[in-house]
């Protein structure tokens, strides 16, 4: 396995696999791994002659008063994990070397970064993520990119992003890694302190009371939000940040749920805020929607 820390390395590592017409696979990450990214890598392992990693904590993408310093690194494990799954290179970039001194450009895909964790972050974040992913593609260059589901308002933004600016890549996204007892995995659990952990699972807990509503019938968002709400909010120390009912495609809100909706939500445990969702439909049984 490569290590390339610069964007000329990658540009030659890359040259080599596209002169013989061997498709590249690429995984942008910010490190600390776990399995959710891991199912990612495999895939991407799985469908392309060449899997390329990228691990850089982006700042640009962290507004002020976000756990940017405080975000988990563990390069020696990352690389190990990598390595084992067969990845083919990883890109290390440093701040200069993605940013030099001087840029001025930035990626803002309007609408769908300005709601959810555009709104509660701030329209920023989506900017930073977009800026740094169109970057990425650039020095890449891939044929297929992989994206979670757990970040599913940052794959749509992506993908719509791809479809703007006429980037030639194929995206696809992989379905929500989670732990035993059903919290996504996140590299920000790691952050959580025992008890904070034990409570974490209360937003995957009124995400799939939300589920169970529209199963059993209930179409009106505003009575499930309320019933979301109160789950949470009955924990001491969970933060609601949002929790809302939208559509999957354009995330305008899912007023009345008649076709299939995401259920988004984001909440807050001490300093450390997390997200989840699930894509329900009104007519599945629970066994049938995405887990
Ligand atoms: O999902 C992430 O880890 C980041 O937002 C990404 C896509 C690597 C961009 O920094």
């Amino acid at each position: 396995m490569q290590l390339l820390k610069t964007i000329d390395e990658v540009r030659e590592f890359v040259a080599g696999y596209k002169k013989f017409d061997r498709e590249v696979g690429f995984v942008p990450t910010m490190g600390y791994l776990h399995d959710g990214h891991m199912s990612l890598v495999d895939r991407a392992v799985q469908e392309n002659e060449c899997t390329v990693v990228s691990i850089f904590v982006n700042p640009t993408q962290f507004l002020p008063g976000e756990d940017f310093e405080e975000y988990p690194r563990d390069e020696a494990a990352d690389l190990q994990q990598c390595e084992d799954a067969g990845v083919d290179a990883v890109f290390l970039p440093s701040v200069e070397v993605m940013y030099g001194s001087n840029a001025l450009t930035s990626v803002h895909v309007s609408q769908l970064s300005d709601t959810l964790c555009g709104m509660s972050r701030g329209v920023g974040h989506f900017v930073g993520v977009c800026t740094v992913v169109c970057k990425l593609f650039n020095i890449v260059q891939p044929d297929r990119v992989y994206f979670g589901q757990k970040d599913a308002q940052q794959a749509l933004v992506i993908a719509k992003m791809i479809g703007d600016l006429n980037i030639p890549v194929d995206i696809k996204v992989c379905p929500i890694k989670r732990e035993d007892d059903g919290l996504a995995m996140s590299s920000r659990n790691a952050r959580l302190s025992e008890e904070e952990r034990s409570k974490a699972i209360t937003l995957y807990t009124a995400l799939c009371e939300a589920r169970n509503m529209i199963h059993n019938g209930e179409k009106a968002s505003m009575v499930i939000r309320e019933a979301m709400t109160e789950i949470v909010e009955n924990v001491d120390g969970v933060e609601v940040d949002y929790l809302e009912i939208v559509d999957p495609v354009s995330l305008g809100e899912a007023e009345w749920i008649d076709d299939t909706v995401l259920i988004a939500g984001a909440v807050k445990l001490g300093g450390v805020r997390l997200i989840d969702n699930l894509l329900v439909h009104p007519e599945n049984g629970p066994w049938e929607d995405d887990f």
